[in-house]
C-alpha cells in the first residue's frame, strides 16, 4: 500500500458541516461555499439532503439548491435521501449521484430515520431499484459505527455487516463514520480487523468527527491499513442534531494537511481551502 500516490477526499461541508447549524445559511451562501469548494480543488461534494424538511431546517432548500449548482460534469455532487420520496425530489433536481443511510444501531436508526435496520432496508429497496434503471450512481453510509449515543460501545462486527448489506444492494461505495467522534485509534483497528477481511477495501471510506482529537490519528491509521478515501468537512463544521454531543468532522484543511506533508496528492489548493473555511465560519458567526 506504500506506493499510493493519491488520497480521494469527500467534501461533507455544505451537508453535514450545515446541517446541525441553528443560523440559518442563505442559499447564496451555500451556492458561494460549493463554488469556493470547487475553486479550492474539491472534486467530490455532499452537496444536500432531500430528507424531512422538520427534520433538518437547514437543508429545506435543496430543491432549489442543486439545479443551481454550476454545471460541471466533472464535480462528483452527491446528495443525501431516505427514501423513494427523497430519491423523486432528488432527481426532479437533477442529482447524478445519492447517498443512501443507516446506522449500525437500532436506537439511533430510530432517532435518526424513524425506523428499524431491517426497516431502513426496505425504503432503500426502491431507490435501488429505480437508481440501477436512471443510471444514477448511488453511496451508502454507516451511522454510529464505533459508538452510539443512545447505546454506547458497538460491536465492529454489527457495523461491518451493516456496511456489508450496503454494498451487497447496490452502493458503490459505502462510508463508515463515527457519527459522535468518540473512536480512539484501538477502536478503528478493532474495526479494520473486521472489515478489511471481508469487505472491498476500494469500496470503502472512512467518516470520523473530531471530539477527542483523534480523528486525524484515526485517518492515518485507516490510510496506513490501506483507506483511500475520506470524509472530511471544511472549516471542521458538522454534527448531527439526533446525535446528542456530536462535534464537528474532522477539519478538510487539517485532513489535506496532512496527507500533503506525506507528500501524498490531495488535489486541494490548501490556501482556498482554508480561505474557504475561515469565510464560511464567519457566515456562521463563529470565531
Ligand atoms: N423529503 C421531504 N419530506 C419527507 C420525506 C422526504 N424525503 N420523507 C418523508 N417526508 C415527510 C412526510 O411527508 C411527512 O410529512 P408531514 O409530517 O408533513 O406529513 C413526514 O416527513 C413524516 O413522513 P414519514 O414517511 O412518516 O417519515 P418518518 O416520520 O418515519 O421520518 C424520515 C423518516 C427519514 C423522512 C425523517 O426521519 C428524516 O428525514 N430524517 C433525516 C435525518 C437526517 O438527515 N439526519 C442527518 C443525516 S445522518
Ligand atoms: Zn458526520
Amino acid at each position: 500500500m506504500s506506493d499510493r500516490r493519491s488520497v480521494e477526499l469527500i467534501e461533507v461541508g455544505p451537508r453535514d458541516g450545515l446541517q446541525n447549524e441553528s443560523t440559518p445559511v442563505s442559499l447564496a451562501d451555500k451556492l458561494m461555499l460549493i463554488e469556493r469548494l470547487i475553486e479550492a480543488g474539491c472534486r467530490r461534494i455532499e452537496a444536500t439532503s432531500f430528507v424531512s424538511p422538520k427534520a433538518i431546517p437547514q437543508l429545506a432548500d435543496a430543491d432549489e439548491l442543486l439545479p443551481a449548482l454550476p454545471d460541471r460534469p466533472d464535480i462528483d455532487f452527491i446528495c443525501l435521501v431516505p427514501n423513494e420520496r427523497g430519491y423523486e425530489r432528488a432527481i426532479a433536481a437533477g442529482a447524478r449521484h445519492v447517498e443512501i443511510f443507516t446506522a449500525a444501531t437500532e436506537a439511533f436508526c430510530q432517532a435518526n430515520i424513524r425506523c428499524t435496520i431491517d426497516e431502513s432496508f426496505d425504503r432503500f429497496a426502491p431507490v435501488m431499484e429505480r437508481s440501477a434503471a436512471d443510471g444514477v450512481a448511488v453511496r451508502g453510509a454507516v451511522s454510529v459505527a464505533f459508538h452510539c449515543p443512545y447505546s454506547g460501545p458497538v460491536d465492529p462486527v454489527a457495523a461491518v455487516t451493516v456496511a456489508k448489506r450496503l454494498l451487497e444492494i447496490g452502493c458503490a461505495e459505502v462510508s463508515i463514520a463515527d457519527t459522535i467522534g468518540r473512536a480512539s485509534p484501538d477502536d478503528v483497528q478493532r474495526l479494520l480487523d473486521v472489515a478489511l477481511p471481508s469487505l472491498p477495501i476500494e469500496r470503502l471510506a472512512m467518516h470520523f468527527h473530531d471530539t477527542t482529537g483523534l480523528a486525524i490519528d484515526n485517518i492515518r491509521l485507516s490510510w496506513d491499513a490501506g483507506i483511500s478515501r475520506f470524509d472530511a468537512s471544511v472549516g471542521g463544521l458538522g454534527g448531527c442534531p439526533f446525535a446528542p454531543g456530536a462535534p464537528g468532522n474532522v477539519s478538510s484543511e487539517q485532513v489535506a494537511g496532512m496527507f500533503s506533508a506525506r507528500g501524498i496528492e490531495t488535489g486541494i489548493d490548501l490556501d482556498k481551502l482554508t480561505d474557504t473555511g475561515s469565510w464560511i465560519r464567519a457566515v456562521l458567526g463563529k470565531a
